[in-house]
C-alpha cells in the first residue's frame, strides 16, 4: 500500500516510524515534513493542497494520514476521498469540532458535554461589556485557528480588553478573530483523552498528560508542549469512564444525528477537578508531542487501523497497546516560543541509539550532508518507553543528556505530576516523629507542614527518654509494626532522646535538638551529635523541623519514587524563588 501522512513535526515522524513497521507498506511519503522524517519516508515539501493532490496521484497514493488540523480545516480529506484516496482524519464540517470554538461550545451545549460556560461575540464593545459582568481570571478564545495561539487567560479587564482589541480589532489572527468565545475559568488539572472512531465505533488510547508552559513547574509562556506521558494516573478507571459516558458517547452520536459523522482520532483537552471531567477544548488530530509516546505504545498495525477507519470498519481490528509507560522530553530552541536561532548544528545525536524502546523523533529540523541542523522551535522529541512512569523518564532523560546545541532548553520536570501520584507501597504510617517534651511542638509542626504537603503519613507522640522510658520503647516498637521507617526525635537540653530512640530501632534516625535551655540548644546540639560508634543519629540545626523532614523524605525516596518527585518539585520551586528575587 502506498501511504501519504500530512504534517511536519514530531507528530507526523512518530507516525512515519510506526507506518514504517507495518508489513501492509510499499511506499511512503510525508508532506511537507522535515529533515529527520527523510530517514522514513519520501518528504515532498508541499503545502499546497492541489499540488499534494496531483502528486498523490502521480504516487498512487491509496490512503492518506492527515497530521495537522490546518490541512483537515481547510478540506483537504474531502480532495483526496475525491480523488478514491481513503483517508484517516475528518471531514471539513467535523473539523469544526476545532476549527471554530463557537461550533465547539455551541456543539457541547446542545448536547449538554460538561465544559466552561461561554457566550460568543463578533463585536468588540459588546465583548467588553460583557468583561465587566464577569470576573477575572477571563478567558478569551479567537474562534478560528491561530496556530494555538489563540487563547488568552488575562488576570485583569485592562490585559483582557487589550486582549480583545488585539485579536477583535487588529487581526493578530487574521479571520480567526472575527468571532471570540469568552468563558468561564476552569479550575483543576489538565489531561488529555485520546479516541479513534469511525464515526460509530471507537476505541479508547492510553491517556496523557501534556506540559504546555515553557518552564519547569508550568511557569513561563505557553507553547506547543514541551513534553509529555502516557499514561497519566490522573485518568483513574472511574474518570475514563465519566468521559466516555459524559463525553466522548453524546459528542459521537451528536456529530453523526447532526449529519457530520466524526471519522479519525479525536483529541479531548481536559480540565479535572473533584473528579469531574470538563472539556477545555477538541483537537481534530493526534497531538504534538502525544502522538510520539502513544505510536511508541501502539502494539497493533497503525496502516490497518487507519484503513480500517476510513473504511468506517473499526470493530474488524483488535487493537493492542504495550502495558508499559512512555514518556516524552522535547528539546527546544532558545527562545522558543519567541523568537529563536535556526540553523544551529546538533551534536550528539549519533549517541543515541533508536530502538523500539526509545527514538528521537525530528520536530524541526534539517538534514546537511550527514549532521542535522535545528530548523524551528521545537526540534527534537526524545521518546522512551518503560515498565512504568519512572524507568520511561529515566531513560528519556539519559538520552536527553546526550545531545545538545547551543541555547538547547528543556524542561527538567516532564511526568513529575504523574510521579506524584504513583504513591504504590504507601504505607498508613511512614513517618513517626518524638519529641521529649510538649513544648517542642512547633519544631514538629515544621517537620509535619512537609510532610502534608508531600503526602507523607506520620505520627507525632510526647514521650520522653528520661520520664517515660517505657513508654517511648513500646511506641517504637508499635510504630515499627504499623510500617514507620524513618523516625524523627526532638529534644531540648541533654537530648538523649534520639540517642534512645536509634538503639532501640533498626531504621534511620534524624535528631533535632531544640533551643530549650540558657545554652541556647547548643546543649541538645552535642548530645544528639555525639553518638557513640555503632549508633548513628543524622544531626540537624538546631531547630530545623523542616530539614528533619526534608532529610527523612529523601531517605524515604529511595524506596518511593513520588517522594523523589515531590521533592524534585520543592528544589525546583526554591531554584525559582531564589532566581525571582534577583
Ligand atoms: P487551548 O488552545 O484551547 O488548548 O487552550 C490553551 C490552554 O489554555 C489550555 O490547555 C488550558 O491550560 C488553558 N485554558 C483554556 N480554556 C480554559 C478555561 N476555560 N479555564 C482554564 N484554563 C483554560
Ligand atoms: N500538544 C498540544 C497539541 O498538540 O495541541
Amino acid at each position: 500500500m502506498n501511504v501519504l501522512i500530512i504534517g511536519a513535526g514530531g507528530r507526523e515522524h512518530a507516525l512515519a516510524w510506526k507506518c514504517r513497521q507495518s508489513p501492509k507498506i510499499t511506499s511512503l511519503h510525508v508532506t511537507p515534513g522535515n529533515g529527520g522524517i527523510e530517514s522514513q519516508a519520501d518528504c515532498w515539501y508541499l503545502t499546497d493542497h492541489d499540488k499534494i493532490l496531483s502528486k498523490a496521484k502521480d504516487e498512487g497514493i491509496q490512503l492518506a494520514i492527515i497530521g495537522q488540523e490546518d490541512y483537515l480545516v481547510a478540506g483537504l480529506t474531502e480532495k483526496l476521498e475525491a480523488a478514491g484516496i481513503a483517508v484517516f482524519g475528518p471531514s471539513q464540517l467535523a473539523a469544526r469540532l476545532e476549527g471554530s470554538k463557537v461550533f465547539a461550545k455551541e456543539f457541547m451545549k446542545r448536547h449538554k458535554i460538561p465544559t466552561a460556560r461561554f457566550e460568543k461575540f463578533s463585536d468588540v464593545n459588546t465583548a467588553k461589556s460583557y468583561l465587566r459582568k464577569i470576573g477575572a481570571p477571563y478567558v478569551i478564545k479567537a474562534s478560528g485557528l491561530a496556530a494555538g495561539k489563540g487563547v488568552l487567560i488575562c488576570p485583569d479587564i485592562e490585559t483582557a480588553e487589550q486582549g480583545l482589541d488585539d485579536i477583535m480589532v487588529a487581526r493578530q489572527f487574521g479571520a480567526a478573530g472575527e468571532q471570540v468565545v469568552i468563558e468561564e475559568f476552569l479550575e483543576g488539572e489538565e489531561a488529555s483523552f485520546f479516541i479513534i472512531t469511525d464515526g460509530k465505533n471507537h476505541i479508547t488510547l492510553p491517556s496523557l498528560q501534556d506540559h504546555k508552559r515553557q518552564h519547569e513547574l508550568d511557569q513561563g509562556l505557553n507553547t506547543g508542549g514541551m513534553g509529555c506521558y502516557a499514561p497519566a494516573p490522573i485518568i483513574t478507571k472511574s474518570i475514563a469512564q465519566i468521559v466516555n459516558q459524559q463525553v466522548v458517547e453524546p459528542t459521537l452520536r451528536g456529530m453523526a444525528e447532526e449529519g457530520y459523522p466524526y471519522k479519525g482520532v479525536l483529541y479531548i483537552g481536559l480540565m479535572i477537578k473533584d473528579d469531574q471531567p470538563r472539556v477545555v477544548e477538541y483537537n481534530i488530530r493526534f497531538g504534538d508531542p502525544e502522538c510520539q509516546p502513544l505510536m511508541m505504545l501502539l502494539d497493533s498495525d497503525l496502516v490497518e487501523i487507519a484503513l480500517a477507519v476510513a473504511e468506517s470498519r473499526l470493530n474488524d481490528v483488535t487493537v493492542h497497546w504495550k502495558q508499559q509507560a512512555a514518556a516524552i522530553v522535547v528539546l527546544a530552541s532558545g527562545g522558543y516560543p519567541e523568537a529563536y536561532e535556526k540553523g544551529v548544528t546538533i551534536q550528539g545525536l549519533e549517541e543515541v541509539v533508536v530502538s523500539e524502546q526509545q527514538m528521537v523523533f525530528h520536530a524541526g529540523t534539517r538534514r546537511d550532508q550527514n549532521r542535522y541542523l535545528t530548523a524551528g522551535g521545537r526540534v527534537l522529541g526524545i521518546t522512551c518507553i518503560g515498565d512504568n512512569l519512572e524507568e520511561a523518564l529515566k531513560n528519556s532523560y539519559r538520552n536527553v543528556a546526550r545531545i545538545s546545541w547551543p541555547g538547547m532548553q528543556y524542561r527538567r520536570d516532564i511526568g513529575l505530576k504523574g510521579l506524584k501520584r504513583m504513591t504504590a507501597g504507601k504505607k498508613e504510617l511512614q513517618v513517626a516523629i518524638i519529641m521529649g517534651s510538649a513544648s517542642d511542638k512547633k519544631i514538629a509542626d515544621k517537620a509535619t507542614a512537609i510532610f502534608d504537603q508531600f503526602n507523607v503519613s506520620y505520627e507525632v507522640v510526647v514521650s520522653s527518654a528520661h520520664r517515660t522510658p517505657v513508654r517511648t520503647r513500646r511506641f517504637i516498637e508499635e510504630a515499627e509494626q504499623r510500617g514507620a521507617e524513618v523516625f524523627i526525635a526532638i529534644a531540648g537540653m541533654a537530648a538523649h532522646l534520639p540517642g534512645v530512640v536509634a538503639a532501640e530501632t533498626r531504621f534511620p534516625v534524624i535528631g533535632v535538638p531544640v533551643n530549650a535551655s540558657t545554652l541556647g540548644g547548643q546543649d541538645a546540639l552535642l548530645s544528639i551529635v555525639q553518638m557513640p560508634p555503632g549508633i548513628p543519629v543524622a544531626t540537624v540545626g538546631i531547630d530545623r523541623g523542616d530539614n528533619a523532614a526534608l532529610l527523612a523524605v529523601q531517605i524515604l525516596s529511595i524506596k518511593y519514587p513520588y517522594l523523589k518527585a515531590f521533592h524534585f518539585e520543592y528544589r525546583l520551586q526554591m531554584e525559582q524563588k531564589v532566581i525571582a528575587s534577583n
